[in-house]
This record gives structure tokens, sequence and C-alpha cells, in this order.
């Protein structure tokens, strides 16, 4: 495809030359960072204006095949004169369509703040980053391959301008190349491959190149990302963030041996990656991490007065095309972030993710108003899709307003500050309070006057009896949730012995707390039989006998689900089964399993409210 484009180009060259030829580059340094997943593109342009008029803007030209994976184009120059260093100013760029361009060709327009007049010169820096543009070949590698990945370019850059000089230089993650595209002035140094300086080059010149290297690195896609930012003027931020993230590299094939990794995991398991750091802001309190299973405890947190790093280790270490999803958690002082500004309230808080080089196809960021809050307004440092909705939690009357932003193709560039802005009335705050203090009022009196009817019952009264009944009936429940309860925890310890497996391989341990377990669960049911019993035989339980029903028969379901998991696991560990292929036959219960543990949660919250 690049030849056939590159003669494309040529043509084109010669019909452009003649129109725009105002503008040329005396001096181009590219320099191609190739050591991550993503891609960074730097480019130092000296721009000269070689024509009688002013010019004001310059074009920047992406053929269409690595523009689609363009996710940040920056251009900024320095307003020092000479070699004395002076302000950063950034430029403006937008994407426009000015005739008699090529085609397949993405073009950018830099709005210079001046213009640059006749035999004027500036010196331009343009930063492009590209994601999922490493293409990993071969696609599929085992476990004890390393991950070798193709990149494609043209070694000369691709302008509308003619370049008088230039080079290009790629830094590579280390010395392996499988191969690369020798031309003319090209030389390999260590872990960086060098082209040019080449000179005199007319417009839209190209040469492709196609580098083929070794790229281990982490290359950590999330597919999803919800962050979730809720404001309690109380005094907190609240961050939850939802991670549905793949190894966006070369697919495992062949399964994955634990035994294998452990014993050297380096080289086992060169290709994979075992944890994320996530670079969380000063102050975080209250940090966690949880997976579908619960809350993973093997994450580490440390910090100091500028940070806090939470080192974040899913349960296997992530191969190619393996995901994992989880979630997580941390509050933030609420004077760091809110201020007033104006009359209005300001949150001035990070966009991206706080995870060290990884890319998000889709980004979404909610922030959770507190109810009562007006006039909301958004400033974000690039363009966002934006809605607002509605969410209520406990106490909320009218509910909390909520700010939503969707971008595509996020990378840690756009890790930036975003601002809310809205209006908020301080005697909203006081609702929740005042509808609390109101409730106990309420709750007070009912209680005087429970008190002073129940005094005027004689004991001998039918309803007296009746209220003696219902309290038995009510103690029986508790009874019922206390066994239930007790039944939770021991699948908690049969899950968690699962867990150790997984880490330490301990079959027999395995098997131990599967024994004890088995003798646990089987008390327990004898404990239950009498108290069922009891339920059924009081009229007074009519009503609540069918929940109560429910909640034993879904537990005991649960139960024999979790033995066929736990049967299922052991048994793949004693064949030495893969991870990979473990996940498939414990798929179904696992799915059956959450289900079935939200049912009893919500069952025992009803036959609480009894
Ligand atoms: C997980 O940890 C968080 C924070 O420590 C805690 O609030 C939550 O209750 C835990 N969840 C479970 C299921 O243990
Ligand atoms: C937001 O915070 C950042 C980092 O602390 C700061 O540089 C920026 O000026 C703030 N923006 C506003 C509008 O306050």
């Amino acid at each position: 495809m690049g030849s056939r484009f590159a003669l494309i180009l040529a043509l084109i060259a010669i019909l452009w030359t003649s129109v725009f030829s105002d503008l040329i580059i005396s001096k181009l340094d590219r320099r191609i960072d190739l050591t991550s997943h993503v891609v960074r593109v730097s480019s130092t342009l000296k721009v000269v204006n070689e024509g009688p008029h002013a010019v004001s803007d310059v074009l920047l030209s992406i053929p269409d095949f690595q523009a689609k994976n363009l996710a940040y184009l920056s251009a900024s120059c320095n307003e020092g004169k000479g070699k004395t260093k002076g302000s950063i100013v950034n430029l403006p760029v937008e994407a426009v369509q000015p005739g008699g361009m090529p085609p397949n060709l993405t073009v950018y327009s830099v709005s210079l703040l001046k213009g640059l007049g006749k035999s004027e010169s500036l010196s331009l820096d343009v930063l492009a980053v590209f994601t999922h543009s490493l293409e990993p070949f071969p696609e599929e590698i085992t476990q004890a391959d390393t991950q070798l990945v193709l990149f494609q370019d043209s070694a000369v850059y691709l302008s509308p301008y003619q370049v008088t000089v230039q080079s290009l230089s790629v830094r590579l993650p280390s010395a392996r190349v499988e191969s690369y595209t020798k031309l003319q002035n090209t030389k390999l140094v260590d872990s960086e491959i060098k082209y040019g300086p080449y000179e005199s080059l007319p417009p839209f010149s190209y040469n492709p190149v196609v580098i083929h290297f070794e790229n281990n690195r982490p290359f950590a896609v999330a597919q999803e990302l919800i962050r979730e930012i809720e404001i309690s003027h109380w005094g907190n931020v609240q961050i939850t963030e939802h991670y549905n993230l793949v190894h966006g590299g070369a697919r495992n094939k062949g399964g994955f041996s634990r035994i294998e990794y452990q014993a050297r995991p380096s080289v086992r398991g060169a290709s994979s990656f075992r944890h994320l750091i996530a670079r969380l802001p000063p102050r975080a309190h209250s940090v966690y991490y949880r997976d579908e299973i619960g809350n993973v405890s093997t994450s580490h947190l440390w910090g100091d007065s500028r940070k806090t790093e939470l080192e974040i280790e899913p349960r296997y270490p992530m191969f190619g095309g393996w995901r994992t999803l989880f979630t997580i958690g941390y509050g933030l002082p609420l004077q760091d972030f809110l201020f007033v500004s104006e009359g209005k309230r300001l949150l001035n808080i990070s966009f991206g993710s706080p995870m060290d080089e990884v890319v998000i196809d889709d980004l979404i960021v909610k922030v959770v108003l507190p109810e009562g809050s007006k006039d909301i307004s958004v400033s974000a440092p690039f363009p966002t899709k934006q809605w607002e909705e509605i969410k209520y939690s406990h106490l909320d009357i009218i509910g909390r307003p909520v700010v939503v932003l969707h971008k595509k193709n996020v990378v840690p560039e756009h890790n930036v500050h975003f601002q809310v802005y809205y209006k908020f009335n301080n005697l909203s705050l006081l609702w929740e309070p005042m509808m609390l203090i109101s409730g106990f009022f309420f709750l007070f009196v009912a209680c005087i006057v429970y008190v002073h009817s129940d005094i005027s019952i004689s004991k001998s009264s039918a309803s007296y009896l009746a209220k003696l009944q219902w309290e038995e009936v009510q103690a029986t429940v508790q009874q019922v949730q206390n066994v239930i309860n007790r039944c939770l925890s021991v699948h908690d310890k049969l899950e968690a012995s699962l867990h150790d497996l997984s880490r330490m391989g301990d079959v027999q341990a395995c098997k131990a707390a599967r024994k004890a377990a088995d003798g646990l669960l089987k008390e327990y049911a004898k404990e239950l039989k009498p108290l069922l019993v009891f339920l059924q035989s009081s009229p007074q339980a009519a009503h609540i006998l069918p929940k109560v029903e429910e909640l034993v028969a879904k537990e005991r379901e649960m139960q024999e689900r979790l033995m066929l998991k736990h049967s299922t696991v052991v048994e793949c560990y004693e064949k030495k089964s893969g991870g990979r292929e473990i996940e498939n036959r414990v798929a179904s219960h696992q799915q059956k399993l959450t289900a079935l543990r939200h049912e009893v949660d919500d069952l025992l919250d009803t036959v609480d409210e009894i």
C-alpha cells in the first residue's frame, strides 16, 4: 500500500508546489517513541515564509491509516528568539479540508497567533500520539514467547511544504530488532534507529519503512472505563472507577501454566503483565480495589505528601487477549478540588485514568453534583460529548444532577484537569439533616404513643397474646437469618481457599477446607430445620414464610453450585489444566453464583424489614 500511496503523492506534489509554496521547512527533527504501546511522534519544525504575503496557519498532514488512530495532537511555539528559552505558547489546532490535497490524507491547521511575515521564521513543536499502531506479528504467541510488533511510517516527513534538511530517530524498548527497512543513511545504534539527514525534498515526499521489533511492555487497554466523581459538600469527593481492561497485544495460544510461570516469570510470561500502578492524588483515603469475586487484598498502597500510589495485581497475570473487570475507589478531601469563584462552585479535577500508560477506548466521566445544584457548565481542554442525568440515592428528594462526559481514544496526555462550574444554595445542604431530624421526631412521637398504648393493653387480652407470638416469630426469623449468614461466611471461606489454591497451588489444603465446609454446612442445615417447622406452624408468620423459605432454598442452591465450582477447580488443578481453561469451565457456575448471591442478599434485606 505504501508505495502506491507514495506514487500518488508524487504526482500531486507537482500540482501543489506551484499553488502554495510560500512556506518551506528549513529544518526538521522528528523523534518517534515506540518504548510503550502508545506511539508518540514529536517533531520540531523550523518554518520560513519565503513568499511575499504574511501567513497565518501551518498545515500538518497525516496519512488516513495513521490519522484514524490519532488520539492527541498539540502544537506549540517557543516565543524566545534565538537560543534564549522563552515561554512556550500552545497554538490552536483544528482539522481542515483545504482544496487540492492528495486523497487519503488528513490535514490539520495550526493557527499562528501572529502572522508570519515575509522572510520571517518560527520554530514549531508538534506532538502526535497514536494508539493501536503497533501490530502484533505473529498475532498469536505462547506463554513462553516474547512479543514482536510491526510499526509502519515514512522515513521522510510527509508535509505539504518543501523540507530542506531533515532527520528521524526511532526509539525502541530494547535493542532486539527483528528487521527494519534500510535506506540510504540508515543506522541502528543500541535501541535507536536513525534515518537521515535527507536534503531538499519536495512537498508530499513519502518513503515507507517498516520496523519489526520486540516489545513486551504492558499493552493495557481499557475498552471501557467509567469514572464516577461524586461530590459531597460534607467534605468528600468520592471517586469510583470501573475498568474493563484487556491485554491488547498478541493473543495467547496454548493456554497458561501457572507452574511454569511461577518458576521463571520473566521467561515463561515475558509478554504478560502482573500489575499496574495507579497514581492517585495526595491525601487519597479509603482506597479499595475489587473484582467480580470481591476485594483483592494483594494490592499495595503507599504514599507521601505529594502522591499516593496503588499497585493493582489482578488474580491472573495478564496475557494477550485476556480480560479483567475491576473497580477501584477512593475518597479525596473536598477542599483540594472544590473552589468558589465569582459566586459559583468550581470543581477542578483530573479527567483520565490515574493508571500508567493505559489506553482507554471509551471513557465516560460522570460528575455527580449535590442535590439542588443549578446552572451547571463544563470546561474541558478538548472536545467531549456531554449530557446530563439524574442520580437518586438515600434521602434524595429531587435527585442529584450528573454531568456526563464521553471521549473515545484517550491517552495519558488527556489526563489533565477539567472544570465543572455550578451554583448551589447553602440552604439545600440542610435538607438531608432536616429530614433526619424530622424523621427522628416522628419516630419519637410514635414511640410515646406505642408505649402508652402498650400499657393500656390488659395482659390477659387476646391482643397481648398475639403480640407475644409475633415477637416469637420475629426472633425465629432472626435466628434463620443468623444461620444463613453463617452459611454465607462458610461460602466465603471456600472461595478464599480457591483463591489460595490459585496463588499457592496447595491442593491438599484446598480439599481440607472443603471437608470442613461440608461439616459446618450440614450442622447449619440441622439447626434450620426446627426453626422452619415453627414458622410453618405459626399463623402469624404466614405472610413472611414464603420469603424465608425462598431464602433458605436459594442459599441451598448456592451451596450446590459452589460445591460444583470447587470440585471443578480442584479437579483442573490436579490435571494441571491451564488458567484459561479453568476460567472457561467455571464461568457459568460463577455467573450463577453471583446472581444467587444478589438474590440471597436481597432476600436477607426483605426479611430484615418485617
Ligand atoms: C472492600 O473494601 C472496602 C474498603 O476497605 C470496604 O468498604 C468494603 O466493605 C469491602 N468489601 C468487601 C466485600 O469486603
Ligand atoms: C486546576 O488545577 C490545576 C492543577 O492544580 C491548575 O494548574 C489549574 O490552574 C486549575 N484550573 C483552574 C481553572 O483553577
